[in-house]
């Protein structure tokens, strides 16, 4: 700590940072959204645009991420508007943190909900809860009255008549959870948590996957719904509708491959800037986050890639998937509707179901956890708050979104609008513009001497010009392409503001929520520049 002002925290070990932004990355993105992807968008040629994405955005703007932190971490700042403020020393540069504290803090209101069905259905695994030899049917009607998706407030209702066995319960734990981990700090609370989260996800996704992989053929009558067929269907190039280059020419699939990678890794959330900030000048930042995405990947393609569609394929089928291609179901639906259905089926199956929602709940959690440090850490240094004061005063406006998200739970209209407006599109602008700022405004030539520093491994060159040209021109690229689908040619989200009233409402409580934190980082940058006045003061006089 020699190198940054006393009293300021930082990360203890260096495989507890690792861990806290690898635990940041791995979430539900890696275990559901992901292999719903890759199955609708035929496995194998998915990947291609998926590693591109990986190759010229994921891991170029982890970079960015991870040296403007450090850069901003070693001149006293750890909060994002901060950060852009010392890189770009302007009046417009801490604004552009709205986004950067929008982001997380809001996509943290409805994942906190997602979060707390994988610990209520990993809890009803643990006590036998579930009926045996239950319909499809029965696991769709349990899912849509348990998360309210029927009408809006019914999951308060729920709650009213039930509170133990109501998601709002489970709800409220995870909040706990959340809040208590976040009061420790980041030592005592992120660090400590993720050093034993991750192994133990690691642990329940490794027994689940090799459960899935000794399936064999389960119903000798139907030989072909064998585990090597459901490998196959995930991951063959080419299939029975579409060759290889076929399906790659399909421009959806490379925009839902560059929003996967964004999501999946956390980048352009605002987060890996700030847990970044929190280590010291000269540690070691290029391998570290390498590692980080690496450990994702893992987690993303080797594990979440090779369990839920395989398994699926075996005791459901090839035309139950393919149902699925033609009529997507959401994220949600694969996990929390097909999956029991699966394990239903499974010799061990409850034990399996037990372990693969407790590992999503990590996820999740050590997910949800990193999403919370970016607003805590502007609260603290923007406007001097001591952490009680921070943690509740962001466990209010968090509680206020999520009870949002739950009460208009109808359809799941909410968590699907903010998912659409903050989880996607916000996270494109704050991705360009930090990857702008450390290409063309810190300049790629003191940023990668940054990124070096304390290096245990080398950075290839040709990054330079990779973030430099590439990765916002690649970015620019797939940003326009969706803008065109979603506003023009297929503008459903469009369509929504004006037909429902409950997307209108998110959209106005995104800009309220907006509004609320420009104000918060105008009272920093006035409290900042006072501070600095002073610090010149005394050296002047000094
Ligand atoms: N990166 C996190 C996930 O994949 C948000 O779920």
């Amino acid at each position: 700590m020699v190198d940054k002002p006393s009293g300021r925290e930082t990360w203890g070990t260096r495989i507890g940072v690792i861990l806290a932004v690898t635990g940041s990355a791995v979430g539900l993105g890696n275990f559901l959204r992901f292999p719903g992807l890759a199955a609708k968008y035929d496995g194998g040629a998915f990947m291609v645009p998926y590693f591109l994405a990986f190759l010229l955005l994921g891991l170029p703007i982890a970079w960015v991420e991870w040296s403007m932190g450090r850069y901003g971490g070693s001149r006293g700042f750890n909060s994002s508007p901060g950060i852009y403020r010392v890189i770009w020393p302007s009046k417009p540069a801490p604004y552009f943190g709205v986004l950067s504290m929008i982001v997380p803090v809001m996509i943290y209101m409805y994942y906190v909900y997602v979060e707390a069905w994988c610990l209520a259905y990993a809890t009803r695994y643990l006590f036998g809860l579930w009926e045996n030899n239950a319909t499809s049917e029965a696991y769709e009607r349990f899912f849509s009255a348990f998360v309210g998706k029927n009408a809006h407030g019914a999951a308060f209702a729920q709650a009213a008549e039930n509170l133990l066995t109501s998601s709002v319960f489970f709800l409220v734990v995870c909040f706990v959870v959340n809040f208590t981990l976040i009061y420790r700090g980041l030592t005592r609370g992120i660090e400590w948590f993720c050093k034993w989260a991750m192994p133990a996800l690691l642990i329940c996704a490794l027994l689940v996957l090799l459960r899935v992989l000794t399936l064999g053929t389960p119903d000798p009558a139907k030989p072909d719904q064998n585990v090597l067929n459901g490998l196959g269907y995930m991951w063959n190039p080419s299939t029975e509708h579409a060759s290889f280059w076929q399906s790659l020419a399909n421009p959806e699939m490379w925009l839902e491959a560059a929003g996967q990678i964004f999501f999946s890794l956390s980048v352009g959330f605002g987060i890996i800037v700030t847990y970044a900030s929190y280590l010291r000048k000269n540690d070691d930042i290029a391998l570290s986050s390498v590692t980080a995405a690496a450990g994702n990947e893992f987690c993303e393609v080797a594990l979440g890639g090779m369990i839920t569609v395989p398994a699926a394929y075996v005791f459901l089928g090839k035309p139950f998937l393919q149902s699925l291609r033609d009529n997507p179901v959401s994220t949600f639906g694969l996990g929390f509707v097909t999956l029991p259905n699966v394990f239903n089926q499974m010799i061990f199956g409850q034990i399996v179901g037990f372990l693969f929602f407790f590992l999503l709940f990590l996820a999740a959690l050590t997910s949800s956890l990193s999403m919370l440090q970016p607003a805590i850490a502007l609260l603290e240094e923007g406007l001097g708050l001591a952490r009680k004061a921070s943690v509740a005063l962001l466990g209010f406006i968090t509680a206020v979104g999520a009870s949002f998200v739950v009460y208009f739970s109808e359809g799941l209209t909410a968590l699907e609008t903010l998912d659409f407006w903050v989880g996607t599109l916000a996270l494109y602008l704050l991705a360009a513009f930090e990857v702008v700022l450390f290409g063309w405004v810190l300049g790629v030539e003191r940023g990668f001497e940054e990124l070096s520093r304390g290096a245990e491994i080398t950075i290839p060159k040709i990054f330079k010009f990779v973030i430099k040209y590439i990765s916002p021109v690649y970015l620019l690229l797939v940003f326009a392409a969706w803008c065109y689908k979603e506003f023009y040619a297929n503008p459903t989200q469009l369509q929504m503001l004006r037909t429902k009233p409950v997307a209108l409402a998110c959209v106005v409580f995104i800009v309220i929520v907006g509004v609320f934190f420009a104000l918060l980082i105008a009272q920093s940058v006035r409290r900042w520049r006072k501070l600095e006045e002073q610090q010149l003061k005394r050296l002047q006089a000094g």
